[in-house]
């Protein structure tokens, strides 16, 4: 039997090297994920976190072995470590974006106390990509992806590959490769076999082999000859989810769950790129996996709520982990929504020696082993990202990338069209303001826009709608060329980076929405993308205000939206109907509206609310309405989730704002708003907290004992505002 066990809790921290001596009580206990150090979302310096700590976990084994073989897996931890089991070195790891996993059986105390020690380097270390020229972003420092404890017979399943084949014919099918590694000290023959199960947990095929596999050798084994009926196809709107379970001998190998695929076809070609035969323009942006406070240890529900706002609230069908493997649990939930992954190696621009080199390779190799059965992800990033060409190099990661998943192709990002052409994609960062034209195909877009136009949620107006243009220009651009596949903007989010980089508080702003992941006008036009039917947008970009903009006055009124039409209204007044502007954006499903002639002048009319009616097939179906007051009328507080598990990692996030009589920011209030919680979860972040751009976030931490938790905002001359969540 495999047993997979959660080992997050319970762990022991300490910031700085300590030796066997020193006593636990010098150390804080602590849940994984784990960041080294808390800080502010913005103005510390990026040194802060680079130090090597110490995390011990004291345990006696859950289950009784039986004869099993005893790992301790690690999603991730940053970026460096040595893994002690009872004072014997169980092994080491460099690479902070990819899983490793350890042998503990030989140093194991079976009936008594174990004492796991990691010593974990999180500096900058420039033998380990990214690292060894400078890099804009943050690596942060701690474990901070999940540990399980894993039982293995010691002849057992150590990897799977399910490849679904002929998707788009009558008879699709199934191959599953798998790797057996027997650590037995004699010849293994038994039977391998998988059962196939459908999105609704149905069994639908079973096949199985008799496999012999030698002491203390690995072999590979291609499970073929699954007799499947018809499948449900994986696609954007209907992403429907099979899952297979294994077995060697008598022993079930599935473990903690069972391993999600995928049937779907998904291909770039010249003119385009292709999903189960459709054509499908690509229109993205690219994620950091950062946020503020706590660096890159983000639990799994935040993880997955990065994918619903990239698919629900910014419209997006593709996101690029920009620039590593990013969370599992962010993964899964791409898969689980259908939202299209490119996913790329760790690296930014610089590439270092041959051994820096061999980790880079390793990392391709984790990478792809650890990800190509989630159908979400149709793109191998081989390249170091905006790296000068290396032949060798890059002949070597796409010979291994193909190797490894032949069902998919490979891209490489570059910011040169002139690059040796190696890949299968031309992934190009066009930072020109348009999109160029190619010169190889297939070509995709994988950033623009980032530091040509850094914008914050309190820029003044224009700058802010000037942001959301561009972007709105670049994916019109890109949408109306038949050679490109689509355009994956810069970026999702803010994010924290090197003082070589940013705006001197060490945020780039350059992401569509803030690094709280709230909305500027930008993230407005991705918004307005969405397919009607999915949820009706309506979102005029302007704080309204009549001297906010140079020369005063709004013109143009530019409204992002996906209704066919829009009424203005300024009070009671009407001022016209209008259509969207189809003759500067003829390629976008839906082109943002733009009200020319309003005639409302810096001090000159009578200046009243703005109400706009968004109709879809002559139908009212939205209204928005801003104040022309400006005036704070309330303090609003929302968490995103109403309950948390009581595990003392679970976490959600605590939205606040300053907002008018509709509930729309003030985005040039700075008042504090302090914070008080009540209840088994703690808060994270600053507080009381200045605020910038009329909204921000915390986060709600649950502890590990169920209860109410009350938080309470408060602000000068506002009614205080509460939240309550339920920790179960
Ligand atoms: C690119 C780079 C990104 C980010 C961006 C800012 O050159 O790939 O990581 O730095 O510029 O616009």
């Amino acid at each position: 039997m495999r047993t997979v066990l959660p080992f997050n809790h319970d762990w022991l921290f300490y910031p700085g090297e300590a030796d066997a001596g020193e006593p636990d009580a010098q150390f804080q206990v602590v849940t994984l994920p784990h960041t080294n150090i808390v800080l502010p979302h913005h103005n510390f310096d990026n040194i802060e976190y680079q130090f090597i700590s110490t995390y011990r976990k004291r345990f006696r084994l859950p289950e009784a072995r039986d004869g099993r073989r005893v790992y301790v897996d690690f999603d991730g931890a940053m970026i460096a470590c040595e893994v002690f089991l009872n004072g014997h070195k169980v092994g080491e790891n460099e690479g902070g974006y990819t899983p490793f996993s350890f042998d503990l059986t030989d140093h194991l105390n079976e009936n008594g106390d174990n004492l796991l020690t990691v010593r974990l380097d999180s500096t900058e270390r420039p033998d380990i990509p990214p690292y060894g020229g400078v890099v804009d972003y943050l690596t942060f420092g701690g474990i901070y992806r999940d540990v399980r404890l894993r039982y293995v017979e010691p002849c057992h399943i150590e990897k799977v590959f399910v490849r679904t084949l002929d998707v788009l014919t009558g008879r699709p099918r199934v191959e599953i490769e798998v790797t057996v590694n027997n650590q037995g000290t004699e010849l293994y023959a038994q039977e391998l076999g998988a059962s196939i199960y459908d999105a609704d947990g149905m069994l639908i095929a079973s096949g199985d082999m008799w496999v012999q596999v030698p002491a203390h050798s690995t072999e590979i084994f291609v499970l073929t000859g699954f007799n499947l009926p018809a499948v449900k196809l994986w696609s954007l709107d209907a992403p429907a989810l099979y899952s297979a379970m294994f077995w060697l001998g008598s022993a079930a190998q599935t473990g903690e769950k069972p391993l999600r695929f995928g049937f779907r076809e998904a291909v770039f070609r010249d003119d385009g790129f292709y999903l189960n035969g459709e054509k499908i323009k690509l229109r993205g942006l690219n994620r950091h996996q950062t946020y503020p406070y706590i660096g890159a240890a983000a639990p799994a529900r935040l993880q997955r709520k990065d994918a619903d706002i990239i698919k629900y609230e910014l419209g997006c069908n593709i996101v690029r982990t920009s620039h590593y493997p990013q969370s599992p649990h962010f993964l899964d939930r791409c898969d689980e929504i259908g939202l299209l992954v490119f996913e790329e190696i760790p690296g930014w621009q610089h590439i270092g020696d041959q051994d820096w080199q061999g980790i880079s390779l390793r990392d391709v190799q984790a990478m792809i082993e650890r990800d190509r059965n989630h159908p979400s992800i149709v793109l191998w990033g081989v390249r170091i990202n905006e790296s000068m060409d290396n032949e060798a190099f890059y002949t070597a990661t796409n010979a291994l990338a193909h190797r490894l998943d032949p069902t998919r192709q490979t891209g490489g990002v570059r910011y040169f069209q002139g690059s040796q052409f190696l890949e299968d994609v031309f992934t190009f960062n066009d930072f020109s303001n348009t999109v160029q034209e190619p010169e190889h195909t297939p070509h995709l877009v994988t950033e623009f826009n980032g530091h040509m136009f850094p914008t914050k949620s309190w820029d003044q107006e224009e700058r802010q709608l000037e942001h959301a243009l561009r972007h709105a220009r670049i994916q019109d651009k890109a949408a109306g060329m038949g050679n490109v596949t689509g355009a994956i903007g810069w970026c999702a989010f803010d994010y924290n980076t090197h003082r070589e980089f940013g705006s001197g508080d060490r945020i780039c702003y350059h992401g569509v929405s803030d690094i709280f992941r709230l909305p500027k006008f930008a993230a407005y036009f991705y918004e307005s993308q969405l397919d009607p039917a999915v949820r009706p947008v309506l979102r005029p970009a302007t704080f309204w205000t009549m001297g906010d903009r140079s020369e005063g006055g709004i013109n143009p009124l530019v409204i992002f939206s996906n209704c066919d039409e829009v009424e203005v209204f300024f009070g009671d007044a009407h001022f016209g109907r209008f259509q969207p502007d189809r003759k500067e954006f003829p390629h976008l499903p839906h082109p943002p509206f733009q009200i020319w002639g309003l005639n409302l002048l810096w001090g000159g009319h009578k200046f009243d609310d703005l109400r706009v009616v968004g109709y879809v097939n002559g139908q009212a179906v939205i209204e928005q309405q801003i104040e022309a007051d400006g005036v704070p009328r309330a303090l609003v507080l929302e968490a995103d989730d109403a309950e948390l598990n009581a595990d003392g990692a679970d976490m959600t996030r605590l939205v606040f704002k300053i907002v008018d009589k509709y509930g729309n920011r003030l985005p040039y209030t700075n008042q504090v708003v302090s914070f008080e919680v009540e209840g088994p979860a703690e808060l994270i972040g600053e507080n009381p907290f200045a605020l910038m751009g009329g909204q921000a976030a915390l986060y709600v931490k649950a502890g590990r004992e169920p209860g109410t938790v009350t938080v309470r905002a408060a602000t000068p001359r506002l009614p205080a505002a509460a939240v309550t969540i339920n920790v179960k």
